[in-house]
């Protein structure tokens, strides 16, 4: 789980290789580091750190030539270290390799390299391939040539970008199971893990798949089938992504900026074509079994999804764990798995995928990154252009597909009834909440940062809530632990009276996630659980819409919004509590320890 880049130009590439691999810091950040060719060898400069560190003790940018390649590692194999930090060099020096994936025979290829006389430096995976190359050039073969028989000696997953001194002006990079995309600009070609390395250089990218290799050089680059060599053509993608979207602006943090994005991102939702909408209602109706798949927040949109169906279609469709899907899920040639994902790379949807595509079934996906593998395997795509979502944290993007999945069920619903009134109730109601984010935002941000002021020092927390609400309280209890490294626990309020209340003392803090009156019946529920939280001398805050007249510790009282998009405010709430937290306990926000941002792992 780390993000690769090569440049090759007819300028200095260091500087933008730096800049390339710190818009990739989302995939891996405990160490990094670039080799360029400088006409007199490879020059190599890594360490551990953020980008931003090791490029200041190291002088990354420093590096001359106009060719390189460069990394930002979450570390797998070997611990986090200098040594173990990418590129990695043959014995000689006159290959650099960085990689993303996981080369499953290393230890295979690392006992023959080390019979015939090869030293390691690291304890990595990828360093094999370095020597592998060595071993396999002999004066009068290509590059290409070698490159193509080393990678035919790989197993597992990789995305490989790699430079020779015995070929000074291409790069060559090759894909199997980890994500490489070719960035097309003037004279200036690019091999990232993601576009978001080279947006604003260019917008032309180009998706390699798997088993396919490139050589770049700065007159063009081709594209070949690793085993049969084949040239491979394929069409141009434009990236229609906001170029602003990935810079921070005058937030002190991604996350931040995300979560006052939503506005914008919801109008975006909602301008997804309604024929794509329509498409994946009618598949659903068609198929005899539906799933939904997600995992981390996902899957927590995914049960929104589950919820919604079942209240506003009348449908049973499942959320599961994308990680569970393959033992929980019966699929069948008649089902049809629908899959969420923000970067469309991760490992376990991608392997729900996989599994429902060999048992025969259908199967769709709700994306935001273009070009990732997920919109290229999946069935039916639904782009939820919400553009780049750079914090680690997903806060915009989870908005934007419970915002696509409340169009799906009220489409389904349609589509099952005939024009029935609520759909074009439901429609206004999902316009106007760009209008509530945004005074949410304006009235309740500094409210939230005065009961992180008084509740940051709270080890255990609660996210309990109802219905429709219960997701939301459970991504909002994940959005805490990820970011403030606090426990915090999701649960449905009905559920606390059955063991879990023994917990409740004056230290513990549980958020009531308290549906609008006009549910009454949730509402007189959840207002049941905070009475007996109270009764234990817990601490109790609300999330609510409604004067109550019972006594909260802390209240977010939300503006008022009818029960559709009641739950949606809400998850804002939770976000900002999480983000306020974080920044109280001076938690590094974008970048929290140990997570990354697409888990593309098993
Ligand atoms: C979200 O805050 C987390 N970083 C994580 O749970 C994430 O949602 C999960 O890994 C799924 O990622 P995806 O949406 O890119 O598939």
């Amino acid at each position: 789980m780390c993000g690769i880049v090569g440049i090759v130009s007819n300028s200095e590439v260091a500087p933008i290789l730096v800049k390339s691999i710190a818009r990739m810091e989302y995939r891996g950040y405990d160490s990094c580091g670039i080799a360029t060719l400088n006409g007199a060898g490879i020059e190599m400069r890594k360490d551990v750190g953020s980008v931003e560190e090791v490029a200041l003790r190291e002088g990354l940018g420093r590096a001359h030539g106009r060719i390189g390649i460069a990394h930002t590692r979450w570390a797998t194999h070997g611990g986090v270290s200098r040594e173990n930090a990418h590129p990695h060099l043959s014995c000689d020096g006159n290959f650099a390799v960085v990689h993303n994936g996981i080369i499953s025979n290393h230890q295979t290829l690392k006992t023959e390299l080390l019979n015939r006389g090869h030293r390691f430096l690291s304890e990595t995976d990828t360093e094999v391939f370095a020597h592998l190359l060595e071993e396999m050039y002999t004066p009068g073969v290509s590059v290409e040539k070698v490159f193509i028989r080393a990678l035919r000696r790989l197993e597992g997953t990789f995305a490989i970008a790699m430079i020779s001194t015995y070929d000074p002006k291409r790069i060559f990079c090759a894909r199997e199971k980890s994500p490489l995309i070719l960035g097309i600009a003037s004279e200036t070609y690019f091999t990232c893990s993601d576009v978001n390395a080279f947006l604003p250089y260019t917008r032309r990218a180009m998706v390699l798949e798997d088993g396919e290799y490139a050589v770049l050089s700065p007159e063009g680059y081709s594209v070949r089938g690793i085993t049969d060599g084949e040239l491979r053509t394929r069409q141009i993608l434009e990236i229609d992504w906001n170029m602003g979207a990935a810079e921070k602006g005058t937030h002190p943090h991604y996350m931040e900026k995300e979560i006052c994005e939503q506005p914008e991102v919801i109008y975006r939702a909602m301008e997804v074509p309604q024929r794509e909408i329509a498409a994946l209602a009618r598949l659903m109706l068609q198929a005899r079994r539906n799933v939904l798949v997600g995992i981390g927040t996902t899957y927590y949109v995914a049960l929104f999804g589950q919820y919604i169906l079942a209240t506003l279609a009348r449908e049973f469709v499942p959320a599961l764990s994308s990680d569970e899907a393959r033992i929980l899920g019966v699929i069948d040639p008649d089902t049809l798995l629908v899959a969420i994902s923000q970067s469309g790379e991760t490992f376990d949807t991608l392997e729900a995928i996989h599994h429902a595509k060999a048992a025969g079934a259908q199967t769709a996906a709700i994306v935001n990154v273009p070009g990732s593998t997920m919109t290229r395997e999946a069935g039916l795509v639904i782009h939820q252009n919400s553009g780049p979502e750079v914090c680690v944290i997903s806060t915009k993007a989870a908005m934007a597909q419970m915002v696509l999945l409340i169009r799906l069920a009220t489409e389904i619903a349609y589509l099952k009834q005939g024009c029935f009134t609520g759909d074009i109730r439901i429609l206004k109601e999902l316009a106007y909440l760009p209008k509530l984010v945004e005074v949410t935002l304006r009235t309740q941000q500094r409210h939230i940062r005065d009961l992180a002021l008084r509740y940051h020092n709270k080890r255990n927390w609660f996210f309990l809530g109802r219905g429709t609400y219960a997701p939301i309280a459970f991504e909002s209890a994940l959005k805490m632990k990820e970011v403030t490294y606090l426990h915090a626990e999701g649960m449905t309020a009905g559920f606390l009276k059955h063991g879990t209340l023994s917990l409740i003392d004056k230290d513990m803090p549980s958020v009531f996630f308290v549906p609008p009156k006009e549910e009454k019946d949730l509402y007189d529920l959840t207002m049941n659980s905070v009475e007996e939280v109270r009764a234990r001398e817990g601490i109790v805050i609300a999330f609510n819409f409604d004067q109550t007249g019972a006594h909260f510790d802390g209240e977010v009282r939300l503006p008022k919004a009818s029960p559709l998009i009641a739950p949606l405010l809400q998850l804002l709430a939770g976000q900002l509590l999480a983000y306020e937290t974080a920044v109280v306990l001076g938690r590094n926000v974008d970048r929290p320890r140990s997570l990354a941002k697409s888990v593309t792992v098993a």
